[in-house]
Order: structure tokens, then sequence, then C-alpha cells
């Protein structure tokens, strides 16, 4: 065991369980692209402000939760705790809102997050994002969403869609008003995080961890009671093409997401067992203004987070496809051999075909071993004698039945 071990809240992915993330990202991508969304890629860390404006200065992501340092040039930096911001940042840095919309993207990223780590919470942690930039229609939150669903059924997890509206800056005025009424009766027993809050935006309140918070949380007035006629509209839509388009959901007035920038719908998948929302996400139709300073372009998305639905889908027993295997393994004996074995190899991996032979210098018996450990699906052994003959015994390792053929039929895969 050595001394130096990875960082609490971090996770190794080893190379026998890779293949479930490449399974979960290629049904994603697949997923995405199916939807005319097209993938985006951006760095890891940026600009301390994208995530104090964006993200919002009250929210436990901002004010405990970042990976915040000065670099050598004295920046303030932050390693990225969520995607949607640098996607509004990079699609304003190249002009793209002024473009052809709507603008539909998609990421794989690594978001880094100071949290307590337990169950399905990480420091390190991935996500599958989408993000959607033009309408301001609820037909486009009901696509949205009839993607994060397509998503989650293609991989065969049943989860349940919770949803809620929570207005927009006209609507959450009044509702704010009501909310620091309330809180301000309970004030004494808030945390000290969220006695500051009360001033600047007690919705954050209903969003803190300490259970105090919580608890006082639980008889606040709700959003749904205080939405304007335009967003209760657009939450009325949102509900009836949801059931139009077959997709059960739960309405829960109690959802206020961790992040500023969601305005409206607001959504999240959650697994029925554990309770945590492994995808998640909404509309934010400000937050393009707020970074860009001038386009006026809605945007609404999610996220999903791999780590959960990696340990959604075992826990299920779901499927993540096969492990690759290799068609053969070619062993040699001699040198004569090995240098026969290899050409073979490199011919059939020329073909596509997955093929391995020995390159750790061992026994014919060891490397038989080994062909069998990897799950080889054919087996052929090459000496001096079968490099002279031109021919040697395939074996089928399921069946164990071994079949005479030429080794130019080998070499181009005609097994
Ligand atoms: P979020 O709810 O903070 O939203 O994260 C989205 C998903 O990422 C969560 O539902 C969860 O599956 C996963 N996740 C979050 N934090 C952790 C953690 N510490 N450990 C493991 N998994 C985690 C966002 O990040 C928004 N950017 C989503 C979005 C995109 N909204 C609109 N567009």
């Amino acid at each position: 065991m050595p001394e130096i071990k990875a960082p609490r809240g971090t996770l190794d992915v080893l190379s026998d369980q890779s293949y479930k993330w490449q399974y979960i990202e290629k049904k994603a991508a697949a997923t995405a692209i199916k939807f005319g969304c097209r993938e985006v890629r951006f760095p890891t860390f940026e600009d301390t402000n994208l995530f104090q404006r964006g993200v919002g200065d009250t929210t436990d992501i901002v004010q405990k939760e970042m990976y915040t340092f000065e670099d050598k040039g004295g920046r303030s930096i932050t390693l990225r705790p969520e995607g949607t911001a640098s996607v509004v940042r990079q699609c304003s840095e190249h002009g793209l809102f002024g473009g052809l919309m709507p603008l539909k993207l998609f990421y794989f990223i690594s978001a880094f997050r100071y949290e307590k780590p337990q169950a399905g919470r990480f420091r390190e942690f991935h996500q599958f994002g989408v993000e959607v930039f033009g309408p301001s229609d609820p037909n486009a939150d009901v696509e949205i969403i009839t993607l994060a669903d397509s998503f989650l059924k293609e991989l065969g997890i049943k989860a349940q869609l919770y949803i809620n509206s929570i207005g927009c800056p006209v609507c959450r005025k009044k509702y704010q008003d009501a909310l620091k009424e309330y809180f301000e009766s309970r004030k004494d027993d808030l945390c000290e995080t969220c006695k500051g809050r009360l001033e600047r935006n007690p919705m954050r309140i209903l969003d803190c961890k300490s259970p105090v918070c919580q608890g006082i949380g639980e008889n606040a007035p709700l959003i749904t009671d205080f939405l304007c006629e335009e967003c209760e509209a657009h939450y009325n839509v949102l509900q009836s093409e949801l059931t139009a388009g077959g997709i059960s959901f739960t309405k829960d007035p109690r959802i206020v997401r961790g992040l500023d920038y969601y305005t409206k719908t607001v959504f999240e998948f959650k697994d029925p067992v554990t309770g945590l929302a492994i995808l998640a996400g909404g509309r934010y139709d400000g937050l393009v203004h707020e970074i860009d300073g001038k386009a006026n372009v809605c945007g609404l998305g999610f996220a999903s987070g791999m780590e959960r639905l990696v340990s959604t889908m075992e826990r299920e027993g779901l499927s993540f496809g096969e492990e690759p295997k290799p068609k053969a393994f070619i062993a040699c004996i001699g040198e004569k051999g090995a240098a026969a074995a290899r050409k073979i190899v490199y011919s059939l991996r020329e073909k596509g075909i997955y093929a391995e032979f020995d390159i750790m210098g061992r026994s014919l018996k060891a490397q038989m071993k080994y062909a069998d450990k990897i799950g080889a699906q054919y087996t052929a052994v090459l000496g001096d004698n079968e490099v002279d003959t031109g021919k040697t015994n395939l074996k089928n390792m399921s069946t164990g039945e071994q079949t005479e053929m030429s080794l130019c039929d080998i070499s181009d895969g005609k097994f």
C-alpha cells in the first residue's frame, strides 16, 4: 500500500471497470446526437468570477465548496464546480449567441466541489451534461426532459422525475419577501451562513444542508403559490405536454436546486432507493445575459452524475455491454514462432480485430493460462514446425474444438 493515497472524495476507475463508463458515455453521446446536440469541451479551470456570477455567490457551492486558488500570475482561478457557466462563457466568447439557434450542446466533464464525502457524493465527480440555447417555449423544456428520460431508459435505469417551477425575477421578488418574513421569525435558530442569506437571498436557506435550517424550511411558503401568470402558464404547458408524451412525473414544490441561475422549470430524476438525484437541471433564462452582458438568449439543460449512474446500474444488475475480449491469442515457442505470432497479430489488428501475443517472454503453458484468463476466443501456437509448414491448429476456447488452418487465413482473420 503506497504512503500517498488518492485524495479524500476522489475515485479511481480501474481498468476492469472502465468499460462501464465507456458504455454509459457511448449511450449518452448517441442519445444527445439523436436530439441534435454536438459535443463541446472547455477548460477544467476558469476565472473565479465566472462561477461567482453564474452559479451565484450566496450558494453553498460558491460559499463553501469551490476549489479556488491564486495561480502564479496572481489570478483567482477555480476548478469548475459544474459545466453550465463554462458552456455559456464559451458560447459568449466565441460569438455563438448571435448565430444559428437553437444551439444544442453536450459535454462530459469532471467537476470539483469540496463537499462532505458520503455515499454518492464526491469531491471530484463526473457529469454528462446537455445545454440548449434559444427557445423560450415550454416545449423546449419537454424536449430536454424527454432527452434525459430517453438516456436513462436507454441504460435501463428506473428513476422518478420530480418537477417544479421556481418562477422568474418578477414572481421571485414577492416570494423572496414572503420567505424573508417567514425566516426572520426563526432567525436565531438559523446557521451562520443562512443568517447572512436572509438579507441577500432567502431562497438559498431552503437548500441549506444543515438539518436545523432544513427543519425550519419545511413550513416555509412555497414558490408555486407566488408564480406570475406567465410562469404559471409555462408550468401548466410543461405538465400537460409531459403527460401527452407519456413521461410520468411528480410535482415537488420544494425543489429549489443548489444553483442560482434557474428560472421557471427545474427538475430532478431521483434514484428511488438512495433518494439521490442522478440527473438534474432546468431552465436558466437570465444566465446568458448575466455572463455575456449583451445577448438575451434563453437556456436550459441538465447534468447527470456518472458515479451515481454507474452505482445505480451495478446495484440493479443492469448490463454494461460486454467487456472487450480478444478474438485471438497467438502463442509462440522460440524466436521464429515469436516473430510469426507478432506478424499475424499485427495483421489481425490492421483488420480491426482485437488480438494479442506474448510480450512477457513466458513459457507456452503460462501463455495459454494468460490467454484463458483474458478470455481469448481462439488460440493458436506457432513454433518452428508451424512456421515452416505454414499451418497450425486454431483452437476455439469455448468448445475446445481444433481446426487446422493456414497461417495466411489466420492472418486474414478468416475464422
Ligand atoms: P447539479 O444538481 O449540481 O446541477 O449536478 C447535477 C448532477 O451531478 C447531480 O444530479 C448528481 O447526479 C451529480 N452530482 C452533483 N454533485 C455531485 C457530487 N458531489 N458527487 C457526485 N455526483 C454529483 C448542475 O451541476 C447543473 N450544471 C446542471 C444543469 C445543466 N442545469 C442546467 N444545465
